[in-house]
């Protein structure tokens, strides 16, 4: 079973809109026939609200626009949040969730994502549900306790016509964000092993063999292509080498082959 690579930009709180604009002008330049790229390996950007129009228009054909958060009610009193309504009118493909900067820095829970994710998958938004051990939690060797406990414990809140959508996994060990130290290949390959396996239990052999699940951590233009080669990585969620077209056009072009 052959999964198309998905290179998903991860902006967090960056660019302005002159901004987005301008790295959509090189970016697009830089990667040449965006619809041909685009047909081999999915290109994906999460973005912050104020660039959703920006980045729907310029980013080329076949690119998905993704944002980085969204609430799982489709409207109410809940001041400062986006639906998936509203992601969908703005002509969104999906969104980001459970980010480790939002579980610590927002409080997000496991429960929260999965309710994220099972509004996105009803709304039929692609969700990429991020988890991942910190550095203390695999110095304890945690890895694998940690990852599963937040994948079931969001699942459980995912109902059966929300499980029959398209996810993404994007397994990000906290201690390789924003710090330059990448998980080896091999490293990360035992974990996303790992997440294969609890697919496997969860949905069935065939169906876990399409999932995606994406490294991300410190992944970058020198760094990508041994990541890539491994038969359980399927792309990359992409952090400070997504903001300059230069490297993340060079890591769409790799993960292309
Ligand atoms: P990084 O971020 O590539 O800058 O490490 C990845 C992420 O947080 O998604």
């Amino acid at each position: 079973m052959s999964r198309n690579k998905l290179l998903a930009g991860n902006w967090k709180m960056h660019k302005t809109r002159a901004e987005a604009s301008e790295f959509f002008r090189s970016f697009t330049k830089l990667v040449g026939n965006m619809a041909d790229v685009t047909r081999s390996v999915e290109v994906a950007f999460g973005v912050p609200a104020t660039l959703f129009d920006v980045c729907v228009n310029a980013a080329g054909a076949g690119v998905k626009i993704l944002a980085q958060n969204v609430h799982y009610e489709k409207q109410g009193a809940f001041t400062g949040e986006l639906s998936t309504v509203m992601l969908q009118d703005a002509g969104l493909q999906g969104s980001i969730i459970g980010h480790s900067e939002r579980r610590q820095y927002f409080a997000e829970t496991d429960q929260a994502v999965g309710k994220k994710w099972n509004a996105l998958s009803l709304s039929s938004l692609l969700p990429v549900v991020c988890v991942g051990e910190t550095k203390a939690e695999r110095e304890a060797g945690e890895t694998n306790i940690v990852v599963k406990k937040q994948f079931e414990l969001a699942l459980a809140e995912v109902s059966a016509d929300a499980k029959a959508k398209d996810f993404v996994i994007a397994y990000e060990p906290v201690w390789a964000i924003g710090t330059g130290l990448t998980a080896t290949p091999e490293q990360a390959e035992e974990v996303h092993l790992m997440i294969r396996g609890l697919l496997t239990t969860h949905f069935g052999a065939a169906r876990a063999e399409t999932v995606r699940i994406l490294y991300g951590g410190s992944m970058s233009a020198a760094n990508c292509a041994e990541l890539l080669k491994k038969p359980n990585i399927d792309g990359g969620l992409v952090g400070g080498a997504s903001l300059k077209p230069e490297d993340f056009s060079k890591m769409v072009l790799t993960a292309k082959g």
